[in-house]
């Protein structure tokens, strides 16, 4: 059984530790267990539901076998935004991919319990259950906004750690702690250390470094002081928290219509299955994504089939100017 990497000594509020205890004994079964990408951010509403649903549509459309968790008991966004897909599929009838997809349904995502040596046990057995016959490439998890054990528990088992990030400084500062003073170094905030803590208990028990991407969402279409403010920052502190930064998406009305069907940029842009006549916004918010899934990575790993279909290309070179 594992143990939590958690140290579970301290409490949250005060201090939030992370300490390197035993992965061990499991560090084989680690190696071959199915690539774990976990959308996190304590932050909320930066688009992490939003982009772990097109990272999942991303990676069943490259022919990669795929499941999901939704951690987020109170609001199931991407619980909802599977089951618009999965129903709109069939009253349209439609040929869209699905991830094989599993959602929190006791009440272990509201406790903030940090002497619960439990929740990390119980992950695990979730994690082998759902890769119970090996099917699965990778597991895809969607964390709620806020400090909850059982998020940070899964923040600690990301193969790849994506931090969605609203282009503001007042979402900057969950990374990086944001002052008046210029003078001053940029300095990690609790976040970012917590979760840095974690990534490197992890890595040095069981030897797997996790690529941790902040993904900055919902830019403005034309560069601004902010923007630059925010890419300066980010470049500063970048190597101290080993972090990389993708210049993700930009502000665009289409990303909270897709939620209705289920849709993402990635489907196929006619009318019988968007619902609507396709417009040049669609066809731009696909390279916008397309080009952010290639910087994450997650399609280059060896996992790939020979022959897999590849991501739907853009028609359009990708230039953010619609919104
Ligand atoms: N690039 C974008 N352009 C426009 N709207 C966006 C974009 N990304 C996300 N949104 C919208 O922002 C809101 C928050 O997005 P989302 O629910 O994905 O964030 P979240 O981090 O999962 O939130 P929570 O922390 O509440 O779970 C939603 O209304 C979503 O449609
Ligand atoms: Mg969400």
């Amino acid at each position: 059984m594992l143990q939590s990497p958690v140290d579970q000594t301290s409490s949250y509020p005060a201090e939030p530790a992370i300490s390197t205890k035993s992965f061990g004994a499991e560090a084989a079964r680690l190696r071959r267990r199915p690539h774990v990408v976990v959308v996190g951010n304590h932050k909320g509403g930066s688009g992490k539901s939003t982009i772990a649903m097109h990272i999942i549509v991303a990676l069943l459309k490259s022919g990669k076998r795929v499941a999901s968790i939704d951690l987020d008991l109170n609001q199931q966004t991407l619980t909802h935004y599977l089951e618009n897909r999965r129903v709109w599929a069939q009253q349209n009838n439609l040929s869209l991919e699905l991830p094989d997809h599993h959602s929190i349904t006791d009440d272990r995502a509201d406790r903030i319990h940090w002497d619960d040596p439990t929740d990390f046990a119980w992950f695990t057995n979730q994690l082998e259950m759902i890769d119970g016959e090996g099917n699965c490439d990778f597991i895809v998890i969607d964390t709620p906004g806020g400090v909850q054990h059982l998020s940070l528990v899964a923040h600690s088992m990301a193969d790849t750690l994506v931090t969605p990030i609203n282009d503001s400084l007042v979402d900057l500062d969950v990374i990086i702690a944001i002052g008046p003073s210029k003078d001053l170094e940029p300095q990690p905030s609790r976040y970012a250390r917590t979760v840095s803590r974690a990534l490197e208990g992890r890595r040095s028990v069981c030897g797997r470094p996790t690529d941790w991407i902040v993904v900055r969402n919902r830019l403005a279409p034309l560069a601004s002081h902010n923007q630059r403010h925010v890419s300066d920052l980010l470049e500063l502190v970048h190597a101290k928290l080993g972090i990389r930064i993708a210049r993700g998406l930009s502000e665009r009305v289409v990303f909270r219509e897709f939620f209705a069907q289920g849709l993402t940029a990635f489907d196929p842009m006619d009318e019988r299955v968007l619902g609507s006549k396709p417009s040049p916004t669609n066809v731009i918010a696909r390279s916008e994504v397309r080009t952010l899934v290639e910087q994450i990575g997650l399609l280059s790993r060896q996992l790939q089939p020979a022959h897999a279909p590849t991501l739907p290309r853009a028609e359009v070179p990708a230039v953010a100017t619609a919104s």
